[in-house]
This record gives structure tokens, C-alpha cells and sequence, in this order.
């Protein structure tokens, strides 16, 4: 086959000449060493890859899902396999996990509280808990519920808010940085979907509280910037219904470059980036991780 050809006709040739998800970082990221970083949505898809790698890399990290039984695995996973930094990270202390809801400000407020207080330190945070809804891929603009309208749009967007707001009250306290904080958009967030109105709409919103966030804190040294992922392999992209996952498929087969999905590491990857020195005037940005879906 011409792999020079738009699109490959095979997802499985596609995915062979990918370079292989690698979460061994022993030696890159080294500004990450000793770094306390907040992830939300740390139990399952990119979160739970972000925190092997960041993990492997010797940060410190305090992990948050809403799914209590997938979170402690995750952490009992990452001290056993991740923990290579054996300098910085061997301790069980180095890794918190906290159950809570993403839509609870209340708990979301003492979760960064209570990380502050155990590790003395916020260097950065990933906001990613995030839900697509039952609508994606079946009902239009008119047959969206209120119920579901408030579900993905709390999760998603009033989620990032309580999340962004209280890393960057404790940030302001802690002083002067560098800090870095990642907030979970999607292509979804930079263009409009048919039948997928909740998750458009709050991933559009969530670029938008990024950016504000930028520009009122970029003084203290505290950068933030949005992510904008394609299709990823994750549990959430292997839940979608048919409909939609035809209309993936379409996707891959016609239009984005590379022709095929990631795997979540190859977002850690780009995470672990904006949270590093590497990325050190990058702020109010929304990067791209789509393999070419839109461009
Ligand atoms: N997978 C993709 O293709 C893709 C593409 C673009 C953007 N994203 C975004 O990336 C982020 C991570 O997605 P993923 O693919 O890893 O999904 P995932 O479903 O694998 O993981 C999401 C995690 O968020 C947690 N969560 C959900 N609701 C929560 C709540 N109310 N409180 C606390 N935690 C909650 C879940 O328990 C789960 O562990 C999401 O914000 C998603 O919208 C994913």
C-alpha cells in the first residue's frame, strides 16, 4: 500500500507505523522532578496514563476521580510499575488519592487544599475528569434534556471551573512561579458537531475559562493552557455508540492525516510538555493533539 496516499484504507497498517506508546521517562522531563502536580480524571484514559508518566518522570502527584475502585488500582499500579525516580518517589506518601465529585466545589476546593497541605507545594495541575453524555452520535440540538444539557456541561465546564479556580487561589498563596496549569478541550471544543451539542459547547467553553485564566495570572509566572485532543483510545472514545463511531471511522478513512487513533500516552506526552520548562512561554494556548483532524 502507498502509505503516501491521504488517509490510509487500513487503521491496523496506520497504527504499525506509529511510534509505540513508551511511558519509561527516566532522563526527559527532569524539570518535573520532585514537581507536585493535580490530576482530575486520574483513574481511567489520559489521566491515568499522565500520571504514569509524570509518575516515571519523579513528580509527586495527587490524583482525583469520581470512581473510587479504578483510582485506587491506578495509584497501587503507579507505585508498583511507575515509580522508577526510587530517589524522589518511592514512598506511598508521594502519591494522594482523593474520591470526590469534579461538580462539588466544596470537595473539589479540599482536594487542592488537602494536597497543599500534605506536599507543602503546587507546581502544576491537569484538569481532565470529563463525561461525553448519552446525546453524542443520536440526538440533535432540539432533542437534547435539560438533564443531560447540565450533566456534560457540569462535569466539563463548572467541573474545570471549580478545578482551574481553586489550583489557582492556592497557586496565588504559594507565590510567585512557574506553574502550569492543563485544561481538557477537544477538537470538539474548536468545531461544531452534529448531535453532539452538550459536549461541543462545554469543550468550546472550557478553551474560552482557559484563556481568561491565562491572561489574569500570567504574571505570577502561572501559565494555562487548553488541549484540544482527536481521537484517542480511551474507555470514553470505546463507549461511543455506533452512530458516531461510523462516523470516526469516516473520519480516519477521508480526512485526518495520520489516519488512525492515539493512544492516550501520546497526549501524556504533550501534558507532560506544557507542564515542563520546555513550554516555558506557551500560555493561552490550545494545542492541538489530532492527528491532523483539523487542519
Ligand atoms: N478520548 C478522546 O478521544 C478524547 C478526545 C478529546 C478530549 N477528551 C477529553 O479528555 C479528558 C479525558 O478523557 P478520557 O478519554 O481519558 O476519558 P475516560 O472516560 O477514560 O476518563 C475520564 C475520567 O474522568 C472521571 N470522571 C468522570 N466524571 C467525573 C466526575 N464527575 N468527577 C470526577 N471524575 C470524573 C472518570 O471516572 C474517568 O476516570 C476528558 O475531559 C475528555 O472529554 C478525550
Amino acid at each position: 500500500m502507498n502509505m503516501l496516499k491521504a488517509g490510509y484504507a487500513d487503521n491496523s497498517t496506520a497504527q504499525s507505523v506509529a511510534s509505540k506508546a513508551d511511558t519509561s521517562y527516566e532522563g526527559q522531563y527532569t524539570s518535573l522532578m520532585g514537581k507536585v502536580i493535580a490530576i482530575s480524571g486520574a483513574g481511567s484514559g489520559i489521566g491515568l496514563a499522565t500520571a504514569k508518566l509524570l509518575c516515571s518522570a519523579g513528580a509527586r502527584l495527587s490524583l482525583l476521580d469520581n470512581a473510587k475502585e479504578p483510582l485506587e488500582n491506578a495509584a497501587e499500579d503507579i507505585r508498583k510499575n511507575h515509580a522508577t525516580r526510587l530517589d524522589v518517589n518511592s514512598s506511598s506518601s508521594d502519591i494522594l488519592t482523593t474520591v470526590a465529585d469534579i461538580r462539588t466545589s466544596v470537595a473539589v476546593e479540599a482536594w487542592i487544599e488537602k494536597t497543599v497541605s500534605h506536599f507543602g507545594a503546587l507546581d502544576g495541575a491537569v484538569n481532565l475528569a470529563g463525561v461525553i453524555g448519552k446525546s453524542v452520535g443520536v440526538s440533535n440540538l432540539t432533542e437534547i434534556s435539560d438533564e443531560e444539557w447540565l450533566f456534560v456541561n457540569e462535569v466539563n465546564l463548572h467541573g474545570a471551573f471549580y478545578a482551574t479556580r481553586a489550583q489557582l487561589r492556592a497557586m496565588v498563596k504559594l507565590g510567585q512561579g512557574p506553574r502550569s496549569i492543563i485544561n481538557a478541550s477537544s477538537t470538539a471544543g474548536l468545531e461544531g458537531n452534529r448531535k453532539n451539542s452538550p459536549y461541543v459547547a462545554s469543550k468550546h467553553a472550557v478553551i474560552g475559562l482557559s484563556r481568561c485564566a491565562a491572561k489574569e495570572f500570567g504574571h505570577l509566572g502561572i501559565r494555562v493552557n487548553a488541549i484540544a485532543p482527536g481521537l484517542i483510545n480511551t474507555p470514553m472514545l470505546q463507549s461511543l455508540p455506533a452512530e458516531r463511531d461510523g462516523h470516526n471511522d469516516f473520519l480516519l478513512k477521508n480526512s485526518q492525516s495520520l489516519g488512525r487513533r492515539a493512544d492516550p500516552e501520546e497526549v501524556a506526552r504533550t501534558i507532560a510538555f506544557l507542564l515542563s520548562r520546555d513550554s516555558s512561554f506557551i500560555t493561552g494556548a490550545v494545542i492541538s493533539i489530532d492527528g491532523g483532524q483539523i487542519c
